[in-house]
């Protein structure tokens, strides 16, 4: 089995940046140039977030971004967290200057699929899921695609759609959900997404990338597999180790496949929706 883990480093980095965004949201910005420059839209770290060994279980991020651009010249990780526990709680009380404990990147990095004109690439992200999708754009812009983006960001409410602006910065056409219609579409963003599919001309050729809270991924699977969509969705899974040792994040194969079980970490963590079990 393919282990990406082979080009992952570890070690004790510097906090450029750490900026809080309101609502338990933060971002924190760390100088770490040779995971900046190998990490690509998709993968993630695992990060110790606490000073000693306490707690033991590292926790997992997707790279929210890397600066100043992807690729080669990137000398700087950014992470986009939401508190949820007592790990993230750790990681909002971290300020500039301090040193935080990473290993990465990790996992596979997000298909880009060959899509021929007229076409759509939708990027569907809910809550916390937004993180992976920035520099998935950062990335396609930087190399010239032609991919024609739509990036739809649903949340509860308008103060919890944290990034939606750094999308619209990069020029990219963005669409809203929001549970109270305080921003764009009230309702979720699987609504959103089924009115754009609606809306396309007769032969657009259709693809995605999904990232959001559970409900929302396995709506994105059914949507995939009733209308025979190119979709893939990121799975964030409970991750222990991240890199494959433990199987604590496996989901089940396909059951035409080689493998019964997926370690969400390593063969993941984005997976063909459509391979996806009717409930993962
Ligand atoms: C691949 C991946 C990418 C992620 N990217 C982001 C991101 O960019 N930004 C962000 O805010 N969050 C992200 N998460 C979720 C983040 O890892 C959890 O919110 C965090 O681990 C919670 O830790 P805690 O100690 O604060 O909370 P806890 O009280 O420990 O847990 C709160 C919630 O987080 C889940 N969780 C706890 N530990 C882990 C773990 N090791 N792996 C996965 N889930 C865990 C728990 O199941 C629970 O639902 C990602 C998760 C995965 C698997
Ligand atoms: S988290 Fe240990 S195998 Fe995936």
């Amino acid at each position: 089995m393919k282990m990406p883990v082979e080009s992952c480093h570890v070690g004790e980095y510097n906090i450029l940046e750490h900026t809080d965004l309101g609502e338990g949201w933060f971002r924190i910005d760390i100088d770490a140039p040779e995971i900046a420059r190998e990490t690509r839209a998709g993968q993630f770290v695992q990060v110790r977030v606490g000073p000693g060994d306490d707690p033991l279980i590292r926790r997992p991020f997707s790279v929210y971004d890397v600066g100043p651009e992807p690729g080669e010249n990137a000398t700087e990780i950014r992470l986009l967290i939401q508190k949820a526990g007592p790990g993230t709680e750790a990681l909002s009380r971290l300020r500039k200057g301090e040193s935080i404990r990473l290993m990465g990147p990790l996992g596979h990095p997000m298909p880009v699929p060959d899509l021929k004109s007229p076409a759509a690439m939708f990027l569907v992200g809910g809550g916390i899921g937004v993180a992976p999708l920035y520099l998935y754009c950062r990335e396609r812009l930087k190399e010239g695609s032609t991919l024609p983006l739509k990036v739809m960001l649903g949340a509860r409410r308008e103060s919890l759609l944290i990034g939606h602006q750094g999308f619209q910065d990069l020029g990219i056409e963005t669409y809203l959900a929001t549970d109270d219609g305080s921003a764009g579409h009230q309702g979720n963003v699987i609504e959103l997404l089924d009115q754009q599919l609606g809306s396309l001309s007769e032969g657009t050729q259709v693809a995605g990338i999904g990232c959001g809270p559970h409900g929302m991924n396995l709506a994105l699977r059914d949507i995939a597999v009733e209308r025979d969509l190119e979709f893939w969705i990121s799975l964030e899974n409970y991750m222990p180790c991240g890199f494959g040792a433990c199987f604590g994040c496996v989901i089940a194969g396909p059951s035409d496949g080689p493998l019964r079980y997926r370690r969400v970490c390593v063969e993941g963590p984005c997976f063909p929706a459509k391979e996806l079990p009717e409930t993962f």
